[in-house]
């Protein structure tokens, strides 16, 4: 009997990490089924394409929860991954950091609506079909959820930090099932959500004074989720160069 194909959803997977991770769990056989706002773009060479895209606004939470039944006819009741990758970093006008007094509550919520509560809802939703694969969960947190960043928004910091939270919580509650779920922590890792002035950072703050690059983090993600990784679960993986040392 042939072995059934590993499926994975990933959020955010149009470009930086996510569109690595494509590129990484397509080679190693995966079916990947992406999330993103755009229709599938067809200059990608993936076969299946159109048929693995859901278009989905992660700040809208109730079209989340509405694409639930649709996410599971497309993985037949059988989820090996899922990896919560999208995110948005909100810039001041002229590209600064916002601190806790410069966004709306409208604006911070919408920060934590793509950068942590969609992970939940979807989390919450495609629980079941995890369990039947005995899949991981993988959060993509961030450096600037565990210390100040000279240009995170304080929105985009608490959003990661919540994260961690989360995924020690998810941990906990799945362990059971034989669910893992781990966070990955980036530094500066080279994609269009950078900052101007992280060149400069880099060359300051990070030993190996370079940014990192997007195949570097989906190549952890990719291990996170092999049958080289089954026993670690609840963990935060920081990839960034030494920046924390
Ligand atoms: N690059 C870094 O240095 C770094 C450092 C720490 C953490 N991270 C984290 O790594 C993850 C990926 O970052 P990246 O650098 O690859 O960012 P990126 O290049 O800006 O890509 C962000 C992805 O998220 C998607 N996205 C944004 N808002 C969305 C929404 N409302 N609904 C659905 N999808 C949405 C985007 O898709 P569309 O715009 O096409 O919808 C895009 O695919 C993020 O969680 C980020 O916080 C990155």
């Amino acid at each position: 009997m042939s072995e059934r194909q590993k499926i994975v959803l990933l959020t955010g997977a149009s470009r930086g990490i996510g569109h690595a991770t494509v590129v990484k769990f397509n080679a190693g056989g995966w079916r990947v089924l992406t999330v993103s706002r755009e229709p599938f773009d067809p200059r990608c060479p993936w076969e299946a394409g159109p048929n693995n895209h859901i278009q989905l606004d992660l700040a809208d939470l109730d079209a989340v929860q509405a694409a639930i039944p649709k996410i599971l006819e497309k993985t037949d009741g059988h989820l090996d991954a899922l990896i919560n990758n999208a995110g948005i970093s909100p810039k001041l006008a002229g590209g600064g950091k916002p601190s806790c007094f410069d966004l709306s509550y409208a604006d911070w919520l919408r920060v934590f609506n793509v950068n942590f509560f969609a992970g939940l809802v979807l989390a919450q939703g495609l629980r079941d079909a995890l369990v039947a694969s005995k899949g991981s969960i993988i959060n993509i947190g961030s450096i600037a959820g565990s210390r100040v960043h000279p240009f995170a928004s304080a929105a985009y910091a608490t959003s990661k930090a919540a994260l961690s939270a989360l995924t020690r919580e998810l941990a906990s509650d799945l362990g059971p099932t034989g669910v893992r779920v781990n966070a990955v922590a980036p530094g500066e890792i080279e994609t269009s959500i950078l900052s101007a002035g992280t060149a400069e950072l880099v060359e300051r703050e990070v030993p190996m004074r370079r940014m990192g690059k997007a195949k570097e983090v989906a190549d952890l993600l990719y291990f996170l989720c092999s049958p080289d990784a089954t026993y670690i679960t609840g963990s935060e993986i920081q990839i960034n160069g030494g920046q924390t040392v």
